[in-house]
């Protein structure tokens, strides 16, 4: 039988890495890496990386895949692009499993921060096995998420004493506006800077980009205070890298802690 391993890398950190994820790390004869193109070249060269670091004595082998891109063409629905994206990583996850591991072998996808937050790789793998073409064990090693890390570096609890917290997306903030059941809210994906456009609540925000890793930038305050130098610094952030990944917290201000 073949075996998988999903393993949650943290998400930027090579110290994020835990115990567990390093020895699975060495469990595993091939790494597959998800390629999405130059802008992506960093988060690619940290993977090869942490094998690099933390594989002592084990043969393995890296092998390159270039990741499907969600289309996004205009009037498109995001969900059926989210779905048609899915289809095409499996097929390419299929190829993976069958062509370049043998029976009894081992087989790892390095996830950035945990496989359970905004992540496909555990779902794809369910699909796999429920279409009855393949038939492998999977086991999955959790991470440091984006939130973790940012709460921590922040140094803020993501609730309030005994509430709910919600994790959301850019897309669904500027949808449906800060969340009514919540008196927190982490954001991520956000392409649009949506935080920027919330109006009506007295709101705390905590932002972090490329966190954990050395060009993290951190900026927190009173959101109708400080939203137009986050915009500011991360237009200039995405424009020298050609590409950004950012989190945020949210918090109503005044709720008693
Ligand atoms: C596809 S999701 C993957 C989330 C990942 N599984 C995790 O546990 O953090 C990508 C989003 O995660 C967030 N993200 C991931 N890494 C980040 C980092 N180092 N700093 C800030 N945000 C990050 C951003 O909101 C980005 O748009």
């Amino acid at each position: 039988m073949k075996k998988i391993l999903i393993i949650g890398i943290g998400a930027g950190d090579p110290k994020y890495l835990t115990v567990q994820a390093i020895e699975a790390l060495n469990a595993a004869d091939v790494f597959f890496v998800m390629d999405k193109g130059a802008a992506k070249d960093k988060l690619v060269a940290l993977r090869k990386e942490i094998c690099a670091r933390f594989i002592k004595d084990h043969d393995y082998r890296i092998v390159e895949a270039t990741s499907p891109e969600r289309r996004r063409d205009e009037g498109l629905d995001y969900e059926a692009a989210v779905d048609e994206l899915n289809r095409d990583k499996q097929r390419v996850f299929e190829r993976l499993i069958e062509e370049e591991l043998t029976d009894g072998q081992c087989g790892a996808f390095l996830v950035w921060g945990d496989p359970s937050l905004y992540d496909s790789t555990i779902r794809i793998l369910d699909s796999i096995l429920a279409d009855g073409r393949l038939a492998f064990d999977f086991e999955v090693i959790p991470g440091i998420s984006s939130v973790q890390a940012l709460a921590a570096k922040h140094r803020v609890p993501l609730n309030f004493i005994g509430k709910p917290v919600s994790i959301t997306t850019g897309r669904r903030l500027a949808e449906g506006g800060f969340p009514h059941d919540v008196d927190s809210a982490v954001v991520m994906l956000d392409a649009q800077n949506a935080y920027a456009q919330i109006a009506g609540e007295a709101l705390d925000i905590y932002w972090g980009a490329y966190v954990g890793t050395p060009d993290e930038i951190l900026m927190a305050g009173r959101l109708e205070d400080v939203k137009d130098e986050i915009v500011r610094v991360r237009g200039q952030a995405r424009e020298a890298n050609g590409w950004i990944m950012d989190t945020y917290l949210l918090r109503k201000r005044g709720v008693k802690d």
